[in-house]
């Protein structure tokens, strides 16, 4: 067999992002597309890196893809929602092939720090180039979006803007690029307040929330005026104008999730102490702003040069564990290709 027909193995990387408008809400959950647009920062250095390689030999012993996660099989959880994206690219590409699937993160998964984002766009871009597929970026964005739909966001750098999309098929309901990850040197300092996986998933929970919290029209009804001001404030710059969109739509996002039945509370104590944390610094004259995802961790947002003052303060914070000090990055990108 000449090398050349040797099945291609794609290793891809992607960063982690942290939406600064929040998706929060379905209005189709089999394409897994979002009731309105969101906003995110793709970070550096916190990330996902998978191989992907398509071929006869790759069939697990019991049968499938072969799936391992940081070098051990997957949890059957994890696994089973890799096969199901694998079988989409399987459907578009017009292969019947098994997959071999190894991934590592440097993103505790399921620990509220978006490991689905950076998994999936990085499982989506090494998934589609193993089966032969070129897809531009939006194709490859809506495709992750499949996986998971802050992953759309993750194949773009720097700030991002994801489109709820109207039509049907979910074609339109992809990202794009803001503003490079070069352009704006800003930083996202991470307050960790608890060891361990979330209590409820995203897409549970959303579904949850749409379902029985009475505040869920609201929500809807306010996102795409946060929309607007943030993607003007990301356009000119402007910290402040970002922040103060980026705090009251996470807060917003929080109330409605928490008004579900039964309530979904992400926070501790200790999230709400680090909210205070960032209430001193600002009132003292330090521009920062929080977010907050699925989880009970808090996320500041503040100039790159004010970090070194931000960090201290939130890693002295009350039931803070620990703090990561993280930098705009790069989009998915395909960091080995070999025949194998
Ligand atoms: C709070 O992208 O994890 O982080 O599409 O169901 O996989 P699924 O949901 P997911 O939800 C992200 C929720 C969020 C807000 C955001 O990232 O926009």
């Amino acid at each position: 067999m000449s090398i050349y027909s040797l099945p291609l193995s794609v290793t891809a990387r992607a960063g982690t992002n942290i939406a600064l408008v929040k998706y929060w809400g379905k209005r189709d959950p089999t394409l897994n597309l979002p009731a309105t647009g969101s906003l995110s920062l793709t970070l550096a250095n916190l990330g996902s890196e998978t191989r992907v390689r398509f071929a006869p030999d790759a069939e697990a012993a019991e049968g499938g893809d072969r799936i391992t996660l940081d070098g051990a099989p997957a949890p059957p959880r994890f696994a089973e929602r890799v096969r199901r994206f694998l079988d989409l690219v399987r459907q578009e590409a017009r292969i019947g092939l098994p997959a071999e699937v190894a991934t590592r993160n440097s993103v505790p998964t399921a620990a509220g720090l978006a490991s689905s984002a950076a998994g999936f766009a990085a499982l989506a871009l090494a998934a589609s180039r193993a089966a032969g597929m070129k897809l531009l970026p939006p194709e490859l964005s809506a495709l992750a979006r499949q996986g998971s739909g802050s992953a759309a966001r993750s194949i773009f750098g720097g700030f991002v803007e994801m489109a709820a999309g109207e039509r049907s098929d979910g074609s339109d309901a992809c990202a794009q690029a803001l503003l490079p990850a070069s352009a704006w040197n800003v930083r996202l300092v991470v307050a960790i307040t608890a060891e361990g996986s979330k209590a409820i998933g995203s897409s549970e929970a959303m579904e949850l929330t749409a379902k029985t919290s009475p505040y869920y029209s609201g929500w809807l009804q306010a996102v795409p005026q946060d929309l607007v001001a943030a993607r003007a404030a990301v356009l000119a710059q402007d910290l402040a104008g970002l922040g103060r969109v980026a705090e009251r739509n996470a807060v917003r996002m929080h109330a409605c999730a928490m008004a579900a039945d039964p309530p979904i509370v992400y926070w501790n104590g200790a999230t709400l102490a680090a909210m205070e944390t960032v209430w001193r610094l600002r009132t003292a004259g330090t521009e920062t702003f929080f977010t907050i995802d699925a989880g009970p961790h808090v996320k500041v947002l503040c100039a790159a040069s004010d970090a070194t003052l931000v960090e201290p303060a939130l890693a002295s914070t009350p039931g803070v564990l620990r703090t990561l000090v993280l930098a705009p990055g790069p989009g998915a990108e395909v960091v080995r290709e070999e025949r194998r």
